[in-house]
Order: structure tokens, then C-alpha cells, then sequence
């Protein structure tokens, strides 16, 4: 009998990392992080500079080539991610499958799956020009997708794309909209949205990074690895967390119950965490966290809502965390979450479609990643091992002899 405890002693040298915290799955040009200094580059640009700049489709250009486009370069991606913003009719008889009150997030992760049926070509990924347009047709089918999903749960009539609009305002546009031109979109409106997308778009190798490679990694239809991405991202530790922190600050309701909340959270017999708070990369604030904190300010003054308790309770949640020993020691600073739910939620979207909105925004980071892959001549199906800590080998024991 062989005996499998030995195993590993035998096999050589194994690293045994739950979680990933000191493995790199991968080579990357895309994007780095800092943790402990707080600094997050897309391509060598910082963050800050990007959100404070820049436009999401210019973001989108530079994470999926590398620099920045010219003016006509950004100008024909525009032009091309316009073309492709239209859905496949077929995809309505796929929605009125759905409940209306399935979790938007439920939907989104089947709809992004059913669509690689629409472009069987994307499969071919030694073909460079299905690989571009795959690229495109993600980006550009993102917003009317989840705008679709949006209406789909209110039950109100889906709102067509509207190609004079920017990206932001587009998507703005198709999820408020009654007809088709009764939503004036604010140009800061629609700035704090491309904003938002802008500090979402790709952020290395997180989880749901790291699923769309490992998707990726065994030749699927690149919707399909996306679809993966998509249904990682759901949980409330990752892209969750943004509905989970508004939740929070509600339950909180008003300033003098934080005390409360937060010996909860320091509390390890208790489960509950502070939404929003601590990263796994990050033991500083967050870059992203702080042009969040701005555009919460600017979104809420400019929609006459800067009174509104909730902003005050994050803020001095924010403040009183930071004084702490508990999250002092721990290096637990805000992060991207904490308050983009406030920001969403002025705007006018439901809770449930936050993820979803970090999604769109995400699919940008998560195509560029898989193409990076294909593209890297050491790239090996991904195999993690495991320790093995089962029973050992034994002979069946016939039915009549348990
Ligand atoms: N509130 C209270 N305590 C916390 C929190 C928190 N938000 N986050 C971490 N801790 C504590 C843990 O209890 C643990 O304490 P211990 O060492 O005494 O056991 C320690 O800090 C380390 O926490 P881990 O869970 O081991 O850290 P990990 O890197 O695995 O998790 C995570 C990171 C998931 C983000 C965690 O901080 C968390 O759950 N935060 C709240 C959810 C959230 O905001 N998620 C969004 C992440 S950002 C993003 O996806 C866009």
C-alpha cells in the first residue's frame, strides 16, 4: 500500500501558499502595485494623475496597447467601440428567462457566457484581428449589457445606444432614460462615472483576474473566461464589497452608533468585518479610495445631497478607524469600496448593481490580461498542486461488509 504521507517528502520541493500571498502566477506589463507605499500604475502612469486626466476609452486604449493614444488614435477606438455597442436580438428571448428579481450579478455571469455564441471566431486565439475585435466587442457591449439588466429588473422598455454620446454618458444614458432622449446627462455626472470606471479598471492579479487567466489558460472562448472574472467577482470580499459597504454605513444609520460597529468588527468572535476596510496588497490607503472620497463630495454637492447622513457617518467611520490600534496595527486603511457605493447610489443606481458597474468597468483590465497571456510564449495551462491530507491508500469495502 502506498502511502500517501510520504508523498511529499519525496516529490521534490513544493510551495504550500493558501490564499497566494507570496506566489506570482505570472509576468506582467500592465499594472503595479505598492501596497505598503499606496501607489498603483496602469502602464507607469499613476492612478491619481489617470482618474484626474484622463478619459475611461483613453484608459482602456493605454491598458489594452501599452501607451497612451493620439488624438486620432483615440478617436478611430472610439469610432470602432461605437460600432459594436448594439447586443444580439437573440439575447432577448435569453433574458426573459430570467427572473426580474434575480440578482443582477447572476445575470450579468450568463449573459457574458451565452454571448461567446454570437462570435465562435473569438475561439481562435492564434488570430490576432479575433482576439482585437473580441476585445472591442467586450468593451463595447459591457454598458448596453448591464444598462439591459438594469431595466430588465425594473421592467421598463431596454433604451438603445446612443453614439453621439461619450462612453460614460452613453451608459448614463441607457440606464436612466424613459425614451430615448429624456435623460439629460450632467457632464459631472457623467465625468464621476467615467471616473469610476476609470479606478477600476484593471488592478494585477486579483481574484478575479487571476480566474480569467486560469479561464483563459485552457484556450476557452475568451467571453467565456471573462464569464469566469464575472462570477468571481460577485463575492462580497471582492467586487460585493461595494454593496456590502453601503448596506454597512445604512445599518450604522447615524454617527454616534460607530463606536458600536467598530468594536464589532474588532471582535474575533464576531463575524462581521468593516466593509470597504483592509486589502490584501495594500497596508496603506488606497490611491483609489482617495479619488473616490473626492468625487463622493463632488457628486453629492452637486446633486444637493452633501447633508445627507450617510456621507457623514463614512467619514467619521473613516476618521475613528484610522486613530485605532486595532486597524492602525493591522494596516487596515479604506479601499476602493468604501465610498464608490456612495457615489452610485446618488447617482441613482440600485445596490445590487454595483458589481455589475465595477464589472463593465473591470472587463477593460480582464481582456487585457488574457491577451498578455495567450500573447506570452511560456504561457502553460494553469495547474496549481495541492498538499493532499485525505485518507490513505485502502483496499473497497464491499456494501454487505460496512
Ligand atoms: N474589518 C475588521 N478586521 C479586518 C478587516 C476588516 N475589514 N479586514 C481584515 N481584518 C483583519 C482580519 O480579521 C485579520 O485579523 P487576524 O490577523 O487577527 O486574524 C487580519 O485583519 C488580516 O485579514 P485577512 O482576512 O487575513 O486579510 P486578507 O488579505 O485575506 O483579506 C480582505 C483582505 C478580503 C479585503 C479583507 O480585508 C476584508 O474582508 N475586507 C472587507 C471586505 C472588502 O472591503 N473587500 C474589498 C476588497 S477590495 C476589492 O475587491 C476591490
Amino acid at each position: 500500500v502506498v502511502d500517501v504521507r510520504k508523498f511529499y517528502a519525496q516529490s521534490g520541493q513544493f510551495t504550500f501558499d493558501p490564499g497566494f500571498t507570496s506566489t506570482a502566477s505570472c509576468e506582467s506589463q500592465i499594472t503595479f502595485i505598492d501596497g505598503e507605499e499606496g501607489i498603483l500604475l496602469h502602464r507607469g502612469y499613476p492612478i491619481g494623475q489617470l482618474a484626474g486626466k484622463a478619459t475611461f476609452p483613453e484608459v482602456c486604449y493605454l491598458i489594452l496597447n501599452g501607451e497612451l493614444p493620439s488624438k486620432s488614435d483615440l478617436g478611430t477606438f472610439n469610432e470602432e467601440i461605437k460600432q459594436h455597442t448594439l447586443l444580439h436580438t437573440q439575447l432577448d428571448r435569453f433574458f426573459d428567462g430570467f427572473r426580474r428579481d434575480s440578482h443582477p450579478m447572476a445575470m450579468l455571469t450568463g449573459a457574458v457566457g451565452a454571448m461567446a455564441s454570437f462570435y465562435p471566431g473569438a475561439m481562435d486565439s492564434e488570430d490576432p484581428e479575433e482576439r482585437r475585435l473580441a476585445s472591442i466587442r467586450l468593451i463595447a457591449k459591457m454598458p448596453t449589457l448591464c444598462a439591459r439588466i438594469l431595466k430588465y429588473t425594473m421592467g421598463q422598455k431596454f433604451v438603445d445606444p446612443r453614439n453621439e454620446l461619450s462612453y460614460a454618458e452613453n451608459f448614463l444614458s441607457m440606464c436612466f432614460s424613459v425614451t430615448a432622449e429624456d435623460y439629460n446627462v450632467d457632464p459631472k455626472i457623467a465625468r464621476a462615472m467615467d471616473r469610476f470606471f476609470i479606478l477600476h479598471a484593471d488592478h494585477e492579479q486579483n481574484a478575479s483576474t487571476s480566474t480569467v487567466r486560469l479561464a483563459g489558460s485552457s484556450g476557452a472562448h475568451p467571453f467565456a473566461a471573462v464569464a469566469a472574472g464575472v462570477a468571481c467577482l460577485w463575492g462580497p470580499s471582492h467586487g460585493g464589497a461595494n454593496e456590502a459597504c453601503l448596506n454597512m454605513l445604512h445599518e450604522i444609520g447615524s454617527v454616534d452608533r460607530i463606536p458600536e460597529f467598530i468594536a464589532r468588527a474588532k471582535d474575533k468572535n464576531d463575524s462581521f468585518r468593516l466593509m470597504g476596510f483592509g486589502h490584501r496588497v495594500y497596508k496603506n490607503y488606497d490611491p483609489r479610495a482617495t479619488v473616490m472620497r473626492e468625487s463622493a463630495h463632488e457628486v453629492l454637492d452637486l446633486l444637493g445631497l452633501k447633508d445627507q447622513p450617510i456621507l457623514k457617518v463614512a467619514m467619521e467611520l473613516e476618521r475613528i478607524a484610522l486613530e485605532d490600534e486595532y486597524f492602525v496595527d493591522k494596516k487596515l486603511y479604506p479601499n476602493v469600496d468604501f465610498y464608490s457605493g456612495i457615489i452610485l447610489d446618488a447617482i441613482g443606481f440600485p445596490k445590487q448593481m454595483f458589481t455589475v458597474l465595477f464589472a463593465l468597468a473591470r472587463t477593460v483590465g480582464w481582456i487585457a490580461q488574457l491577451n498578455e497571456m495567450l500573447d506570452d510564449p511560456t504561457q502553460r495551462i494553469g495547474r496549481p498542486r495541492q498538499i493532499y491530507t485525505g485518507a490513505a491508500m485502502r483496499d473497497y469495502v464491499p456494501m454487505d461488509q460496512r
